[in-house]
């Protein structure tokens, strides 16, 4: 169990800035996310503390140890700081069997022999992929490889552990179980797990913590899965952790309108005025498709199904309010059940069992909470 610190990291490429003054500290024993777009560093950050950069600024810290200091350009080399890591391209040495590169950790650390085969075998086993010890790389799946690497970082029980969108070239029942399976690993060992993905569910599955980072390399919140999904910061953190709904309006003297018609909205809600001392402005309602009801006679709003798609067990719509377009979900059994099925064209009444406000358009200028 190893604390990971950083403090006011920089790091940039020529003219392309990666990471700003980034600080955060990842508790021992932790299991913390990074979520994040495409492109906004979370390899970057993988890297950084693997030991594979070196930051231009700022001091990393591994338990009692600097391993980086920008200022003095020291970086302690990978080899010593005993971390485990799967890179996204889940790198496996190509001329050795599953089993030799599974082995290789507890090779390198002098492991007995008869104790590292045992343990080889165990981790084999924890990835699913006994029966297949004496392929080589180029015999397996992308999926099988990512398990190997997986294997590979987990055999030699590192007080830290770095995944690098490990699960991404697995089917989803295998992701799932797997998931699960890291999850239990980082329990049993104890490691602290810094898990970097751009995918809300694995992150909201196993974290005790998420950094949302967006594409400027900024935590833009930390919190726990629940803290970020109930009460994400902002607009941006909303979006990613799922699908959203985002309906612009302007706010005058706490009533509001669509920006998209000037047709009434909701009432921006009392605590809303008072968190944000005003009840004029800008906003945007945002809400899950879940949270959008439908009914036939009841309902606030009036809205127009423009398209329903049936997805098994879920119906989408999609219900234009006046030149703004909601997704609405619902149950495909509850709404045949209430008799709630829409069709494209219909009139119906719309209202929403939950709305998170923000101030403003949701440009960039927002930062909420
Ligand atoms: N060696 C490098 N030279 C120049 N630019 C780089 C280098 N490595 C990374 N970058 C840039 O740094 C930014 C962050 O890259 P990084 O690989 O950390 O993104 P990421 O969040 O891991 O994205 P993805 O989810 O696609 O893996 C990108 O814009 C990338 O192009
Ligand atoms: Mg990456």
């Amino acid at each position: 169990m190893s604390e990971i610190e950083f403090r006011s990291v920089s790091k940039s490429f020529r003219t392309k800035k990666v990471l700003e003054n980034l600080s955060f500290t990842i508790r021992p024993g932790e299991c913390f996310t990074i979520l994040g777009p495409s492109g906004c560093g979370k390899t970057i950050v993988v890297r950084l503390i693997a030991g594979f950069e070196t930051p231009d600024r700022g001091t990393i810290r591994i338990g009692t140890t600097t391993v980086a200091d920008g200022s003095k350009g020291y970086a302690l080399p990978p080899e010593n700081r005993n971390i485990g890591v799967v890179f996204q391209d889940y790198a496996v040495w190509p001329h050795m069997t599953v089993l030799e590169n599974v082995l290789y950790p507890l090779r390198m650390q002098k492991v007995p022999k008869e104790e590292a085969l045992q343990r080889a075998k165990m981790a084999i086993q924890q990835v699913n992929m006994e029966g297949l010890e004496d392929r080589l790389p180029y015999q397996l799946s992308g999926g099988q490889q990512q398990r190997v690497a997986l294997a590979r970082a987990l055999v030699s029980k590192p007080a830290i552990l770095l995944l690098d969108e490990p699960l991404s070239n697995l089917d989803a029942n295998l992701r799932e179980e797997m998931r699960f399976e890291i999850k239990e690993l980082q329990k049993s060992t104890n490691s602290t797990l810094l898990y970097v993905t751009h995918d809300q569910e694995v992150a909201l599955a196993i974290s005790d913590r998420i950094a949302v980072m967006n594409e400027k390399g900024e935590f833009q919140q930390v919190g726990t899965p629940e803290e970020v999904y109930d009460q994400p910061a902002n607009p941006f953190v909303f979006r990613f952790l799922g699908i959203a709904n985002f309906i612009p309006v302007h706010a005058r003297d706490g009533k509001t309108f669509l920006a998209s018609s000037a047709k009434e909205f909701l009432p921006l809600p009392d605590t809303v005025q008072k968190a944000e001392g005003t009840s004029s402005g800008k906003f945007l309602a945002a809400c899950r498709p879940m949270e959008v009801e439908l009914s036939h006679t009841s309902g606030p709003l009036e809205g127009k199904v423009v398209r329903k798609a049936l997805l098994g067990p879920i119906i989408d719509y999609r219900i234009d309010l006046g030149g703004t377009v909601v997704r609405a979900q619902l149950q495909t059994e509850e709404g045949s059940m209430k008799g709630l099925i829409f069709e494209e064209g219909d009139s119906c009444r719309v209202g929403f069992s939950r709305l998170l406000w923000f101030p403003g358009n949701g440009e960039g200028e927002v930062t909420h909470g």
